[in-house]
């Protein structure tokens, strides 16, 4: 029993067998998917997604790809969708200067704007940092106390790693960690706090050790779960447990499986 914190359900690469990709995670044990947005009309699919699934929650947010687009209509169509069931979280938000696909100084003033809105409506982050540790950090130091959420599929070092639990945040960690070269992230993995850690799959991307190269899915979470427990000297069933609870505090899911 565990839960994927981090999936991209409602994109175009599960259009031809959702239902089928949704129901290998339920056999696989999954108690639940959370379905982050990257763009406006994404996020309307993944909030209909939602609806239609028992085991999907789902994130609404402006990717850092795609916050170049950002209008006066956005934020507001944003809100309406973060009041809708099962919308847990406001994501996937953040910086990415690797692919630099929005200006950085635009990239900036939409997260401060989307992190400002998850604490206007009290809703946790979902944070997207590639390449930009120094300004993810410098952003959410400046919101200390505010602010509670997850650095999902974390890249950072040890240090970053321990600032961003001193912030009060989560750290997420993806199938990149079952990968022969990835030692920094298994050492960071290894010293997450157990009521901090959580684990996602990223799905469509990132797909974890056996399945690296193909199409990624949520049911592959126990790939990364099983790499994570040996990492830190416990029992796959247990580090599950434990991913599930801190997934179910964090996002509000409550105590039991969603029926
Ligand atoms: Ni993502």
């Amino acid at each position: 029993m565990t839960i994927d914190s981090h999936a991209h359900l409602e994109m175009e690469a599960f259009d031809g067998d959702r239902e089928a990709v949704i129901g290998r995670a339920a056999a696989a044990g999954l108690t639940a998917i959370i379905t982050v947005g990257t763009t406006l009309p994404d996020c309307e699919k993944a909030v209909s997604l939602a609806g239609l699934y028992p085991l999907v929650h789902a994130a609404v947010g402006i990717h850092p790809h795609e916050v170049k687009g950002i209008d006066a209509g956005t934020y507001d169509a944003l809100r309406i969708l973060a009041g809708q069931a099962k919308v847990v979280a406001i994501g996937e938000i953040g910086l990415d200067f690797f692919y630099d696909l929005s200006p950085r100084e635009i990239q900036l003033r939409r997260f401060a704007e989307q992190l400002d809105l998850a604490d206007e409506l009290d809703l946790p982050v979902i944070i997207h940092d590639r390449e930009a540790h120094a300004e993810t950090l410098a952003i959410l130091r400046q919101r200390k106390g505010r602010l509670r959420g997850v650095l999902h599929c974390f890249s950072g070092d040890p240090a970053m790693a321990r600032e961003c639990i001193a912030l009060g945040f989560h750290l997420s960690v993806a199938g990149p960690v079952t990968y022969r070269k990835a030692d920094q992230l298994r050492a960071v993995a290894r010293e997450i706090p157990a009521e901090r850690l959580l684990i996602e799959t990223d799905a469509p991307y990132l797909a974890p050790r056996p399945y690296r190269g193909k199409r990624n899915e949520p049911a592959y979470v126990v790939e990364t779960a099983r790499c994570l427990a040996e990492i830190r000297g416990m029992a796959v069933g247990e580090l599950e447990r434990m991913t599930e609870h801190n997934a179910r505090r964090l996002f509000g899911l409550g105590g039991k499986k969603s029926t």
